[in-house]
């Protein structure tokens, strides 16, 4: 299915006449593409375990999306991706650290304002839609509720949601349970900009999806970004689709960054052993190319029992004494360059 795109601006207009505020049409968020949509600082999450105790999930993630910008987000089951984006949506509270939209932190109680700008989008979508309503009762219902459109205006602006996510306007008279998964994930995404978020942050938003329309969802995000000038997180294990669409990419290891930077530099020359190991485990985005010394070994660790140092040490194949002991800060690697990665051996090139 085809993306149309064409009421894009229509969008941003919408938004900016509804709100008046900043929003993706925003005149200085159009000239400045590098501009941080959203930062998270120091992030740390623990959920309680049992006997009194408390195990982290997430601990010290700081990063930045620019608007017009896609983010992805990687690491193998467990390491705290939907935790992190539960806390970009405002539906977990981290213990410590602030989420902050164009340099303003959201509170521990967002408005319903700052609620809207940052939208989650979920991997199952039919969880996530009430099987009683219509489309267009779904999105009637929000915009009228955020005080969007109303009278004639409710009928159009469904239109161009329907149009903005690539379904025709029939669509609208159908239930969730009529469609397909990938056009449910549409219907996801419409419901998601109704109400004219800034950034989008996508869990996993194809992997329960048919193979055969997982790139036209991918390629609706990426439209999206283009076309909207709205930040987008995808968290994915699928390393590919991540590639295709993503910008920058953070690599996650039991609940920390183990290394954030552009996307071809984390593709082409990773320095941390377990980017590398990530690449190795999918060799034909490295051309073939496969270190059987990179491959990871065993399980990853219980956020229980993190081991001590660098946390990869027990599966890293480049570990040294050192890495037992002291837990590698992430920084620069090479030195000056804004890729940062937690190695004590970030300057090796694999
Ligand atoms: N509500 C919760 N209560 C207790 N532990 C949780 C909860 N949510 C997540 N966790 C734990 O936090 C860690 C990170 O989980 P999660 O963020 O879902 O990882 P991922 O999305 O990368 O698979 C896991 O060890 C998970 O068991
Ligand atoms: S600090 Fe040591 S254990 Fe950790 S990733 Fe680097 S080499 Fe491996
Ligand atoms: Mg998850």
């Amino acid at each position: 299915m085809s993306v149309e795109l064409g009421s894009a601006a229509e969008h941003q207009r919408a938004g900016v006449a509804s709100e008046g505020r900043a929003g993706p049409a925003d005149a200085e968020a159009e000239d400045s593409s590098a501009e941080v949509l959203l930062a998270a600082d120091k992030l740390h999450v623990s959920f309680p375990s049992g006997r009194g105790q408390r195990v982290t999930a997430v601990e010290d993630v700081s990063f930045t999306v620019a608007a017009g910008e896609t983010l992805g987000i990687v690491g193998e089951s467990g390491c705290g991706k939907t935790t992190v984006a539960r806390c970009l949506a405002g539906l977990l509270r981290p213990d410590s650290g602030t989420v902050s939209l164009r340099g303003a932190t959201l509170g521990a109680r967002r408005t319903r304002q700052e609620h809207r700008a940052v939208q989650l989008v979920f991997q199952d979508p039919y969880s996530s839609l009430n099987p009683r309503l219509s489309v267009r009762s779904v999105l009637r219902e929000l915009l009228v509720a955020n005080g969007l459109a109303e009278g004639e205006r409710l009928e159009r602006r469904c239109r161009e949601l329907m149009s903005l996510v690539g379904l025709p306007a029939g669509a609208l008279d159908g239930y969730p349970s009529s469609f397909s998964g990938g056009q449910r994930q549409r219907i996801a995404i419409a419901r998601a900009l109704a109400v004219q978020p800034q950034l989008i942050v996508a869990d996993e938003p194809i992997s329960a999806l048919d193979v055969s329309v997982q790139a036209a969802v991918l390629a609706l995000f990426t439209g999206l970004r283009d076309e909207l000038g709205i930040g987008i997180v995808l968290i994915s294990h699928n390393l590919a689709a991540v590639r295709q669409v993503c910008d920058r990419v953070a690599v996650m290891y039991l609940g920390r960054v183990v290394e954030i930077g552009r996307r071809d530099e984390i593709f082409d020359d990773p320095r941390h052993p377990y980017t590398k190991a990530l690449l190795a485990a999918a060799p034909r985005l490295r051309d073939g190319r496969q270190g059987p010394a990179a491959r990871l070994k065993g399980e990853p660790p219980s956020p229980a029992a993190r081991p001590g140092g660098c946390p990869f040490h027990p599966r890293c194949p480049r570990a040294e004494p050192v890495c037992t002991d002291v837990l590698p800060p992430l920084l620069p690697a090479p030195a000056g360059s804004d890729r940062l990665a937690a190695c004590h051996f970030r300057e090796e090139r694999s």
